[in-house]
């Protein structure tokens, strides 16, 4: 193949990674919506926060700020973007972006470049590196969630089967959404209360 011809190869699968780059929410949240107190959540719930690393390394988080500051550092393996309001915001490994809409083109611009070096990765080294995350979450916190939710293609939600009180409350619409996958995890000595994890997906996406 020609270079002209590897370009327009390496264009379309760039595309392709575009098409592929999900917009996913992950949100856990009790039966009255119920997802942080005091600047935390409220629940210790360590195998959701193992599915959480699972799922999302390789991939690009995006969270509003005061989800960062209770984080208090990018969390590794993942590239972080924050969105505030504030312009002279910067912490090291992190990226910054001014508004949910830019926090997602900047997203997608990272996984369109990550495509094209990977192409040529495979075409130089013969390696396939398909297996790579592309996926783009959102992480919260409300105000994150309020604004990006009707743009996300999936939310996997983890429903924490508690009436604990919180002082952050969500509440999500999702009727044009289509249940793929359920599990339940029952309350252990590493689970305080027990959860169902159920993975949904946007109708015709
Ligand atoms: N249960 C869960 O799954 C889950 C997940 C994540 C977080 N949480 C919890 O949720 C709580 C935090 O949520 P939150 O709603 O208070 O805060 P948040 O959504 O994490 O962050 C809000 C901040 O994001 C920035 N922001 C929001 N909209 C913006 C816009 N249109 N343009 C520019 N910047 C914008 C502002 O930052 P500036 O003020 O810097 O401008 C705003 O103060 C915590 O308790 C956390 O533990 C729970």
């Amino acid at each position: 193949m020609n270079a002209a011809g590897e370009m327009s190869r390496d264009g379309a699968r760039a595309e392709d990674s575009v098409a592929q780059s999900r917009l996913i929410a992950l949100v856990a949240m009790t039966p009255t919506g119920v997802i942080g107190k005091d600047g935390d959540m409220p629940w210790r719930l360590r195998s959701d926060l193992m599915r959480f690393k699972k799922l999302t390394m390789g991939g690009t988080l995006i969270m509003g700020r005061r989800t960062y500051d209770s984080i208090g550092r990018p969390l590794p393996g993942r590239r972080t973007i924050v969105i505030t309001r504030n312009a002279d915001w910067q912490c090291e490994g992190v990226s910054r972006a001014e508004n949910p809409e830019q926090a997602v083109q900047m997203a997608r611009q990272t996984t369109t470049s990550q495509s094209a070096a990977i192409t040529s990765q495979e075409s130089s080294t013969g390696l396939d590196t398909s297996s790579q995350n592309r996926g783009i979450y959102v992480v919260g916190g409300a105000e994150i969630y309020r604004q990006l939710l009707p743009c996300c293609d999936e939310v996997w939600l983890t429903r924490v089967w508690s009436s604990v009180c919180g002082d952050t409350i969500l509440s999500i619409e999702l009727s044009k959404f289509r249940q793929i996958e359920q599990t339940r995890i029952i309350a252990s000595s590493k689970n305080s209360v027990p959860t169902e994890f159920i993975r949904m997906v946007r109708e015709n996406s």
